[in-house]
């Protein structure tokens, strides 16, 4: 028997770094570094032992990813042609930690949103592509910054981190284990991208997200009621980071080893996810009854503008109306699993009492989590 208790999404809230990185200063800075490390290496480069590095353009950043910026928390390290990533001031354990701070501005402004008190709230599920440590959980660290009640916890399932969360959370709404839950994604992407690799130097940005999620009958002002929620993973290998605990142990230690940071095999993750995601949003619509022509508006994954194209093209069955499918990859590039929730954020107040939406993430795992929404008031 369906649970009598109903969970809706009442607010949301995003936190933007200040610092922003334009596709041309990203380049400038890829080709000064790359011209360095070929004259450092002029003589294996002769010799034919060495590839020389090639240079970058943000002419084929902004035709193969659709992106022209990104925010980050550190510009002057990342530009840096000697160092080539963000530069991050060291914090004692008494302050705050980076993950933390971003995620408490999200939060505020989510629950100003819903118009609660911290005090109100029973859970915060921290979930995100790379925590900033392993213990205790940044979700607790939150929780007592915010003053919130309950439990809290971390949980990481890379770019489709949030809408797992909202699933984890509205499933706990509605089984009666709590009333309220923030779901905040924190996502340092800066820190993990590997900013010396060509092929992806221009994917990733830093952001923060946030939704709150109550039992449909507490909302005091407009909500997005949350009708089903869908997850599915299919393990591969073609995106991946194997910066974990087991680092120290392995023969060459702590060495900055490219597989430290993010990998991927673009064009294969293009390939497979793709149809894996428009089956699985299909699926999920068409098991709850919901045509195309219902959907007034859909909020994906930020990854790629062609990769959007192709599954709003999938799911309406034509190539979506300016607003309809909205992309924010443009400004804030790839921010893992933040990208549908700044869309939903920025995109859903116009929406209309009974107007439906979803909102999909996918990435490394594979995974893929959509929410079908249903505006109130
Ligand atoms: N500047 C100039 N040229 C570049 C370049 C750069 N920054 N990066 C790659 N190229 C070159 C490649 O070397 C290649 O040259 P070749 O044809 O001579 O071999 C050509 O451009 C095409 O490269 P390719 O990697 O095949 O590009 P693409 O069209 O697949 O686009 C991505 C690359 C990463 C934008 C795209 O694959 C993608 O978005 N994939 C999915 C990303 C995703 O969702 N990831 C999930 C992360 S959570």
């Amino acid at each position: 028997m369906p649970s009598p208790m109903r969970a809706a999404i009442t607010g949301s809230g995003v936190f933007t770094p200040s610092q922003v990185i334009t596709n041309d200063e990203l380049v400038v800075a890829f080709n000064a570094y790359s011209d360095r490390q070929n004259a450092l290496h002029a003589d294996a480069i002769a010799a034919g032992t060495r590839t020389p590095l090639p240079q970058s353009s943000a002419e084929f950043i902004k035709s193969a990813s659709g992106i022209e910026q990104r925010y980050v928390l550190d510009k002057a390290g990342v530009l840096d042609p000697d160092r080539m990533y963000p530069k991050l001031a060291e914090r004692d354990d008494d302050t705050p930690s980076q993950m933390a701070e971003m995620a408490i501005a999200a939060c505020t402004e989510a629950l100003a949103q819903a118009g609660l008190q911290p005090g109100q709230i029973d859970a915060v599920i921290c979930a995100a592509s790379n925590h900033e440590r392993a213990y205790p959980a940044i979700a607790i660290e939150i929780q007592q910054l915010l003053g919130t009640g309950g439990f809290a916890f971390d949980m990481n399932v890379a770019c489709s981190s949030a809408t797992f969360g909202i699933q984890a959370a509205a499933d706990m709404i509605r089984s009666g284990s709590i009333r309220s839950a923030l779901v905040v994604n924190p996502e340092i992407c800066s820190a993990h991208l590997e900013w010396r690799d060509r092929d992806c130097h221009f994917i990733f940005g830093d952001v923060a997200t946030a939704t709150l999620i109550e039992r449909s009958e507490d909302a005091t002002g407009p909500y997005f009621e949350i009708k089903s929620t869908r997850c599915a993973t299919d393990f591969s290998n073609n995106i991946r980071n194997n910066n974990g605990f087991l680092r120290r142990s392995r023969p060459d230690g702590v060495a900055d080893r490219r597989d430290m940071q993010f990998m991927q095999n673009g064009r294969k993750v293009f390939k497979e996810v793709l149809p894996m995601v428009a089956d699985h949003i299909a699926s999920h619509m068409s098991d709850n009854g919901v045509e195309a022509s219902d959907l007034k508006r859909i909020w994906l994954h930020q990854a790629n503008k062609s990769m959007n194209d192709f599954i709003g093209r999938k799911v309406l069955g034509r190539t979506p109306e300016p607003g309809e499918q909205p992309n924010i990859l443009q400004d804030y590039a790839n921010t893992s699993s933040a990208g549908s929730i700044i869309a939903f954020s920025k995109y859903s107040n116009d929406l209309k009492d009974g107007d439906t939406g979803l909102i999909c993430s996918f990435g490394a795992g594979y995974s893929v989590g959509s929410v079908i929404v249903e505006k109130h008031g």
